[in-house]
């Protein structure tokens, strides 16, 4: 029997953490396999003995914190005719359900980079071949068609339900850096919002007046988005803030251990935190300030160690379960704007 794959991309240099992620997650769900990845590759593969198409129904991508986006593989081409690259995938064709789109992709690599011209243009002619089968349906298809180019010669063919994938090309977001930041890790803050608070809710838990802590908030970057916002933040380092924020008079600058500090106003919605500190660490003070109603929400960065990174999040995740055993909200992302380290929302789960 031929073993079923799923590719998934992730910032290089995070192949295995992601792999294993996912080795982890299936095998939850009762899907037992292993990854291959090869380093800085940009992507992995996690191959299972029974067929994978049932675990995208079972596992989201949302639940996955390293993986950008997925699909199941339906074929692998390595030596493509570079004259003529659709004849040789529309042999494979005849597995595919309907598609409502197509994604014609690469590694976020620098090698990928080069191949995103020429991935732009194949698009229309892939989706062309398809209608001209009858395969395509905008509107009434389920499947996104990927296909994943590793080279100009070479590609992963394969398909995600549409309700399971990134909406985002590549599964990443690009925002444009605000000149009136005091830092580009702004762009991180920016990146968690748009990610883990739904459109239709932003309004009212992002929405001007609201009560905000950052803790290891110099120069700025984070307190930047919750000023342009409209909020009041207490901002907590014993560094420099940005004179820019200071002027907004929306700003409160204690320079104290993010450690010890305890809110000065009551009804704080929002806590952030970026500070550069042990994850386990960090992940106990967070559970702490949601589990003492301290705070609404909360939005923090867990900073990786070099190796086992995975491993290192499993820890956190638990530290928190154990100080906040209640029902909660719980995302975390590795997310674009991320380097070593990931994002997590927390919230506990309104009765
Ligand atoms: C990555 S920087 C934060 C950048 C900030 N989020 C921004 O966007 O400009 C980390 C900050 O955490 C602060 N920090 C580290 N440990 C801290 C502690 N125990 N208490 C308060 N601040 C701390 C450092 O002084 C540093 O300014």
């Amino acid at each position: 029997m031929v073993a079923s794959q799923i590719l998934g991309y992730c910032r290089p240099g995070f192949e295995a953490d992601a792999g294993l992620e996912l080795q982890t997650r299936a095998a939850e769900h009762g899907f037992y396999g292993y990854f291959k990845a090869e380093r800085l590759s940009g992507f992995y593969l996690f191959e299972c003995p029974q067929s994978l198409q049932p675990l995208f129904k079972r596992l989201a991508l949302t639940q996955l914190i390293f993986t950008r986006q997925w699909l199941q593989v339906l074929a692998h081409y390595d030596n493509l005719s570079k004259d003529d690259r659709l004849s040789d995938l529309t042999d494979s064709f005849a597995e595919l359900p309907v598609i409502s789109e197509v994604r014609v992709e690469h590694p976020d690599t620098e090698d990928g980079k080069e191949l995103s011209r020429f991935c732009r243009k194949f698009t229309v002619p892939l989706r062309q071949a398809l209608k001209q089968r009858k395969l395509y349906q905008e509107s009434k298809g389920l499947t996104c068609l990927f296909a994943f180019f590793v080279k100009s010669t070479g590609c992963y063919l394969g398909i995600t339900p549409m309700n399971n994938i990134s909406p985002l090309p590549g599964g990443i977001m690009r925002l444009k850096f605000p000149a009136e930041s005091p830092s580009r890790s702004t762009l991180k803050l920016d990146e968690a919002f748009l990610t883990f608070i739904p459109e239709k809710e932003r309004e009212e838990r992002l929405r001007a007046g609201l009560n905000a802590v950052d803790l290891g908030a110099c120069p700025g970057g984070w307190t930047y988005q919750l000023v342009r916002r409209g909020m009041f933040v207490q901002a907590v380092d014993n560094g420099l803030m940005a004179e820019s924020l200071m002027d907004s008079g929306q700003v409160t600058h204690f320079q104290e251990d993010g450690f010890k500090f305890k809110p000065r106003k009551k009804n704080i919605h929002w806590l952030v935190c970026d500070m550069i500190e042990q994850p386990q660490k960090v992940a106990r003070l967070m559970a702490q300030w949601v589990s003492d109603d301290w705070c609404k929400e909360a939005m923090f960065n867990l900073k990786l160690p070099m190796k086992k990174r995975f491993e290192s999040v499993l820890e956190c995740l638990a530290i928190i379960a154990e100080v906040l055993p209640g029902k909660l909200e719980l995302s975390a992302k590795h997310l674009y704007h991320n380097r070593d380290e990931i994002t997590v929302h927390l919230k506990k789960q309104e009765k």
